[in-house]
């Protein structure tokens, strides 16, 4: 694996840009846990804010919601399997981590579990309290205070995917454990 290299904050909200699926990971005290999302965007450069779903009746809610911090880790397509099993149970009686042999770092600046291993980023956010939307539509927003990145498929602020770096290109849910991978890219052109 190659060292994660940090990203500059103002490059933070390109990470989720592209929709790819995530996975939040929470920790309040001894209990840590990790699912997956489809749903989340950014929603301001500059300070880097996002958005995210997660549903009230999660694990993942609860230690949110306790900590007031949560992490978005960005997998890759060799990190299909795993995504797709944090996203099918629920770490209120177990720790997935343990459970599927998931070894997290630790965060810089909050501490949160963070997965590198089949990653492609992460990024460590603040909860910012909106209980407007987090009651009625599950959305969670957050600050973004420190992201990294595999620097083979994103570096110096961009993506990168071509066929050295596959087994980290994002994830894309289609539905019952269907997934796309972000795959070749397209460079727009100005019309003539
Ligand atoms: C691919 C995939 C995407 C998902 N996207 C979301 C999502 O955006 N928001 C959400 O609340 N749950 C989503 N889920 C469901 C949660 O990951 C699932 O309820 C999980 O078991 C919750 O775990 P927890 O109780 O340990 O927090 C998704 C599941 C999968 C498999």
């Amino acid at each position: 694996m190659t060292p994660f290299k940090t990203v500059a904050l103002e490059h933070a909200s390109r990470l989720i840009n592209h929709g790819p699926t995530v996975l939040v990971t929470s920790i309040d005290g001894a209990r840590r846990n990790i699912m997956a999302a489809a749903w989340s965007m950014p929603v301001e450069f500059t300070p880097p804010r996002i958005a995210v779903v997660i549903d009230k009746h999660t694990f993942t809610r609860e230690l949110v919601m306790a900590s007031g911090t949560f992490g978005i880790c960005v997998p890759g397509a060799s990190a299909v399997d795993v995504t797709y099993a944090v996203g099918s149970s629920s770490g209120r009686d177990t720790d997935k981590f343990a459970e599927y042999g998931i070894v997290p770092i630790i965060g810089p600046v909050l501490g949160l579990p963070l997965v590198e291993t089949n990653c492609a980023a992460w990024l460590e956010c603040k909860l910012i309290r909106e209980r407007h939307t987090e009651d009625a539509y599950d959305t969670c927003f957050g600050e973004v205070v420190s992201a990294a990145a595999d620097p083979r498929v994103f570096n110096n602020g961009h993506w990168l995917f071509d066929a050295s770096n596959e087994s980290l290109h994002t994830l894309h849910h289609l539905g019952a454990g269907n997934f796309a991978r972000a795959s070749d890219m397209l460079r727009a052109k100005p019309l003539p």
